[in-house]
């Protein structure tokens, strides 16, 4: 999928750029017209995201919406990368370093740079990927990523049922379920309300996978923006639930952490480079910021053992 078939972001900026972004997140960037079926009157989760990464897939609803987030969160667009950067550094180690060449990506979101299938299939051009969002727009570049990557497809549908995710004909025919396969659940478990209904969902799709698989997870921290942030999109009758410090925890139950298991988003490393990340290879580069410390999120990489 090249940039231009799927109306990528801007080159991702460094953390100096991203601090004067906070206040005006994307530039103004050329609209795109929705494919008909797409109702673009309601502001969707997916699209406010983009907006917060300065792309193309957004909408006026959408972006009503997330300048009203803007408001009382201004970090917004640095979480947004800084959030990618542990997408992206996290599917390179999987591929990398734990073997892995198979990819559920759930809550994936909509294109936009150094996706996973590009970062993995970067390194082992086999890597098979499976996307799953409930955005309604996917499936525009679904039809892009079909007709041009033979390794990857992109799924309309919903993580609130987690089994008839695991049904899905098209899912079982791409992953090989006798082989390890990483879960990723990045920035995505957050809008499911009910904390026991997210452990039960984590652990249904745990369990179908073998041993050797990983889990990889983002999750906001309840913490008094990230409240107000998520009163606005409750408003706007979209979810959004921030959980402590040890309900997030709750997910890695009965895995096994890797690295350094759940941290604080400015404090994750790879589990192969406990000293830091290297510059050059991120999406938002790494300075003394205040900002990355104060954003409210864990994240953390788990494998399935058993
Ligand atoms: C904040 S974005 C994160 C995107 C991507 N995972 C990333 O980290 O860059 C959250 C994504 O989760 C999707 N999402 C929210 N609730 C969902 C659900 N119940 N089922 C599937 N996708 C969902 C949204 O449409 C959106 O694309």
């Amino acid at each position: 999928m090249s940039q231009s078939d799927t109306g990528n972001v801007g080159s991702p900026g460094s953390l100096a750029e991203d601090e004067q972004r906070s206040s005006a997140p994307a530039e103004q960037v050329e609209e795109r017209p929705p494919a008909p079926e797409i109702d673009i009157s309601k502001p969707h989760v997916a699209r406010i995201y983009d907006y917060f990464l300065g792309g193309k897939n957004n909408y006026a609803a959408d972006r009503e919406m997330a300048e009203q987030v803007l408001k009382v969160f201004p970090e917004a667009p640095i979480g947004a990368r800084i959030n990618r950067r542990f997408l992206i550094e996290t599917v390179r180690w999987l591929v990398q370093e734990a073997g892995i060449r198979q990819f559920l990506d759930i809550g994936s979101g909509l294109p936009t740079q150094q996706n996973v299938h590009e970062v993995a299939q970067a390194i082992d051009k086999d890597a098979r990927v499976v996307y799953i969002d409930n955005d309604p727009l996917v499936r525009v570049h679904a039809d892009v990523l079909l007709a041009t990557n033979p390794n990857t497809i992109v799924l309309e549908g919903d993580l609130r049922d987690p089994q008839a995710l695991l049904n899905r004909p098209e899912l079982r025919e791409h992953l090989d379920f006798s082989q390890p396969i990483a879960l990723l659940l990045v920035a995505v478990l957050h809008f499911i309300e009910d904390t026991q209904q997210a452990y039960d969902i984590v652990k249904t799709l745990c369990d179908a996978l073998p041993s050797g698989s990983y889990l990889a997870i983002v999750h906001t921290l309840k913490e008094e923006t990230m409240d107000q942030a998520s009163a606005i999109y409750r408003r706007a009758s979209l979810s959004g639930h921030p959980r402590t410090e040890e309900e997030i925890r709750g997910f890695f139950a009965g895995l096994t952490p890797v690295g350094r298991g759940l941290v604080r988003m400015a404090d994750w490393t790879p589990p192969d480079r406990p000293n830091g990340l290297t510059e050059g290879n991120n999406v938002v580069s790494l300075g003394n910021s205040d900002v990355l410390r104060k954003l409210p999120g864990m994240c953390g990489i788990a494998r399935i053992d058993r």
